[in-house]
């Protein structure tokens, strides 16, 4: 199959690609936090497309995304009371919430659950491509299973090429992290996976809210749980230092008999066979922006080791920090970080 490339500014081109979708096709498009693999929610044989597409095991349920708050309610059931705040808070915007779905949400859409994920993103191109469809885009992330997310179009493409009808291209994505997906189907609601809404956000204005780690959520059909710490990794291994210039400085000297690439803060000094100009420490929305770009570039690189500091848990530095324990194979933090393999 050849992949089209569109550019979502040309004329036409949203036009071209909703009409894909309708046809039962799959159209990859930008959204604020990354960029999706769509198909038309409502049928299954698109939606068995994206999984084949990105081999994804069909236990993975999808976030559906929609253009509106009518199209959110014509999949869901009996909204919780928080919804409201929560939807004029946070929505469109990059916030996933897992509420009971209507019959007519297909079940390889949402791995036989009764429930479904729910996203208005705020992307103005992903906006235009749902409208234009007249349908909800069921849509993970357009990457191969368990590979770093797509902030581009060429991301996309390294993945996905001549697998997929269509790239509708806008650009680079804003935040460059996914959603946070919430469970409002429990009494306190439940943070499945941080993303670009932090806790703190959710907390004011919910009250309360818990943070479960994915990795403790016993997926059935896992053959062990650990497996879906490996999520967002790239090849090449993934080693962590603490936050500071020197303690990073003293972990690429010691691997420094190794062909090392660092994910390097503006301005700190270091000497390594490849640099990744990542942007100024404590900036966190600008570091989470270019975190999957700055790994998949290293990626490329052919390098035995990426090093990277790890930000402390202070608004997208927590996102960032989580995402990058995962990239490594680590999901608690050692006290005293070992220099290995995760
Ligand atoms: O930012 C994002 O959320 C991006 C853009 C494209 O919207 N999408 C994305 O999708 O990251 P994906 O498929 O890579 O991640 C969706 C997450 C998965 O961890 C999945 O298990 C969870 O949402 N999920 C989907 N439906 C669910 C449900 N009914 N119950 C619990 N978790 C669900
Ligand atoms: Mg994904």
């Amino acid at each position: 199959m050849q992949t089209l490339r569109l550019y979502a500014n040309d004329a036409g081109s949203i036009e071209q690609a909703a009409r894909i979708i309708r046809s039962g096709g799959l159209v990859a498009c930008p959204t604020e936090t990354v960029y999706g693999l769509g198909a038309n929610a409502l049928d299954v044989a698109a939606v068995q497309k994206i999984f084949a597409a990105k081999e994804r095991p069909l236990w993975d349920p999808l976030i559906v995304h929609v253009s509106s708050r009518e199209m959110l309610k014509s999949l869901t059931m009996q909204l919780p009371a928080q919804f409201e705040n929560l939807f004029s808070t946070f929505m469109p915007g990059p916030l996933t919430l897992v509420v009971s779905k209507q019959a007519t949400v297909p079940d390889v859409v949402t791995a036989g659950r009764n429930t479904v994920a729910v996203r208005f993103p705020a992307h103005p191109v992903a906006q235009r491509l749902i409208a234009a469809s007249g349908l909800p885009i069921a849509a993970p992330s357009a990457n191969w299973f368990q590979h770093v997310s797509p902030t581009t179009a060429e991301h996309v493409l390294a993945d996905l090429d001549g697998r997929i009808e269509a790239v509708l291209d806008g650009g680079p994505c804003p935040i460059g992290v996914e959603s946070t997906v919430l469970d409002l189907t429990v009494a306190v609601p439940r943070i499945l996976r941080q993303g670009a809404v932090t806790a703190e956000q959710l907390k004011q204005v919910l009250g309360d809210v818990v943070v479960i780690n994915p990795v403790s959520r016993g997926q059935k059909g896992l053959q062990s749980p650990g497996m879906m710490s490996r999520h967002y990794a790239p090849r090449t291994n993934v080693v962590l230092s603490q936050g500071r210039e020197t303690e990073l400085v003293e972990v690429v000297q010691k691997l420094s008999h190794q062909k090392v690439g660092v994910l390097l803060p503006s301005g700190w000094n270091i000497r390594a066979a490849a640099i990744f100009d990542w942007g100024r420490w404590g900036d966190w929305a600008a570091l989470a922006s270019r975190l999957y770009a700055g790994l998949r570039w290293l990626d490329d690189l052919e390098l035995e080791l990426v090093v990277a500091p790890l930000p402390p848990e202070e608004a997208l530095g927590g996102v960032i920090k989580e995402r990058l324990l995962k990239a490594s194979g680590r999901e608690i933090l050692p006290g005293r970080m070992d220099f290995g393999k995760g």
